[in-house]
């Protein structure tokens, strides 16, 4: 393995500060066991077990996340295509250890994630990479016709056997199928947001006030 390419990070992206991780881990928490109770949830449930009569312990289900994070740009040590062009952006250098607020506007569950949305600023855009979304675009055939930044998230939990990679694809999907004017059937308003179900077990809570979370934009070497 070349040096140079050691020195390229696993991810590049936000690092939520420790008390707000606390923080969203308890709402997504709350979101979820609030969600297991619902009549609409309940009607739904073969979804998450595959059988019908089957009960799902949702807090269960998914496994936590370790460090809360809003990954940018996935670099795989310089392996990842565009790796060493991103590292080398001028936006990149230059905002490289600062401190951010992120808007987290949206909670999502579906029977491979958990996670938040994050909506973010025209400024917070200089750091995300043109080509996050067209990438997902064998997963989520939309994908490229999203607007840029659709795909920011936090990865909140997986379940078993799901790599955390799948949590973006799982939002893109939602937010092809609103841009398409399908599913979003509103389900009801819960005290964190309005609640609306996409079809084949996704979830999407819009947070009436979004969370905002302070994070330092750096890298994760793994
Ligand atoms: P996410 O950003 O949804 O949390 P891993 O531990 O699997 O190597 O992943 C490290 C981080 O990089 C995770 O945060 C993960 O997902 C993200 N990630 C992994 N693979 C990709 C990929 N192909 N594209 C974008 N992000 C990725």
């Amino acid at each position: 393995v070349l040096l140079e390419e050691t020195s390229l990070p696993l991810f590049f992206g936000w690092f939520l500060l420790p008390g707000i991780q606390d923080k969203v881990r308890c709402t997504s928490m709350d979101f979820i066991k609030t969600l297991d109770t619902l009549e609409a949830f309940k009607k739904h449930l073969t979804d998450f077990t595959g059988e019908a009569e089957k009960e799902v312990d949702l807090e269960q289900y998914f496994s936590a996340i370790g460090a809360l994070h809003c990954t940018t740009k996935f670099c795989d040590y310089g392996k990842a295509e565009g790796a060493k062009e991103y590292a080398e952006k001028p936006a990149v250098k230059e905002l490289y250890g600062s401190a951010f607020e992120l808007s987290l506007s949206a909670l999502f569950v579906t029977p491979r994630t958990v996670g938040a949305r994050v909506s973010l600023t025209e400024d917070q855009m200089t750091l995300w990479p043109a080509d996050a979304e067209k990438e997902a675009e064998s997963a989520v055939p939309a994908a490229a016709t999203l607007p840029a930044g659709s795909r920011a998230h936090v990865s909140l939990g997986c379940a078993e056997g799901v790599e955390p990679v799948q949590t973006g694809i799982d939002l893109l999907e939602i937010l092809a199928l609103q841009q398409e004017g399908q599913g979003g059937e509103l389900v009801e308003e819960m005290e964190l947001g309005s609640l609306a179900y996409y079809g084949k077990g996704r979830w999407l809570l819009s947070l009436r006030e979004p969370i905002s979370a302070q994070a330092c934009f750096s890298s994760h070497y793994g």
